[in-house]
């Protein structure tokens, strides 16, 4: 399965989330992470300390890519028309995240527009979640399903124990952190939407 998580906004944890699918579909098969983005988050987070699946950049990732059964591919905020659509004719799936405030949603609904237009799959993620009594996640929740729009049921729990994981260069699963198995259902949860 070839998965690849775009969005026209920054910081909406694409780069947290291709890791961590890439780190759940790891325990079910090869996988590899082609990290797209500029910022080389997820070879950086590698190298800090060290992830369970293997990780390319684009160069690499044309001849690695037979090898692996599942590939994520992180990719660089806002992608244009054309690069959308080699995403999405390159793939199985798109995941689109996006954080549960009006900007970020704006961007959402601005892609799945295109993505729409280019008769992708794609799903949507609710990332960084804020905790009760925020009502933002259960609001953006709504709308989106309103709109009638694909979503994960799994949502990702805003937690610092995320940014300790990007620190210690591991998935959130391997910090030794109480909030580090909550943190890791969230992911897991999306991982087995993904493959069931
Ligand atoms: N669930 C989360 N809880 C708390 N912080 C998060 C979460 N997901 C991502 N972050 C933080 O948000 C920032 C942006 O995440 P990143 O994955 O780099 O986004 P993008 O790739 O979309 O720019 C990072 O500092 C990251 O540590
Ligand atoms: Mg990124």
């Amino acid at each position: 399965m070839i998965i690849t998580v775009a969005a026209f906004k920054g910081g909406v944890a694409k780069s947290i989330t291709a890791l961590h699918l890439a780190t759940y579909l790891q325990t079910n098969a090869d996988t590899l992470l082609v990290d797209g983005d500029l910022n080389r988050s997820a070879l950086d987070w590698s190298n800090r300390g060290s992830l369970p699946f293997k990780v390319a950049d684009q160069d690499d990732a044309v001849s690695l890519a037979p090898l692996y059964e599942h590939i994520v591919i992180d990719t660089p905020t806002k992608p244009n028309f054309e690069e959308l659509k080699s995403i999405a004719k390159g793939c199985d799936l798109v995941i689109v995240p996006t954080t549960p405030d009006a900007i970020a949603l704006a961007a959402t609904m601005q892609m799945v527009e295109l993505l729409r237009e280019l008769k992708a799959n794609y799903r949507i993620l609710l990332t960084i979640i804020p905790p009760i009594p925020n009502k933002s996640g259960k609001e953006a929740r709504l709308a989106l399903k309103n709109a009638k729009l694909p979503i994960f049921k799994t949502g990702i729990k805003r937690l610092a124990v995320f940014q300790r994981a990007a620190l210690e260069g591991v998935p959130v699963n391997a910090v030794n952190d109480p909030k580090a198995q909550v943190a890791w259902r969230c992911y897991a949860g999306v991982g087995k939407e993904i493959l069931s």
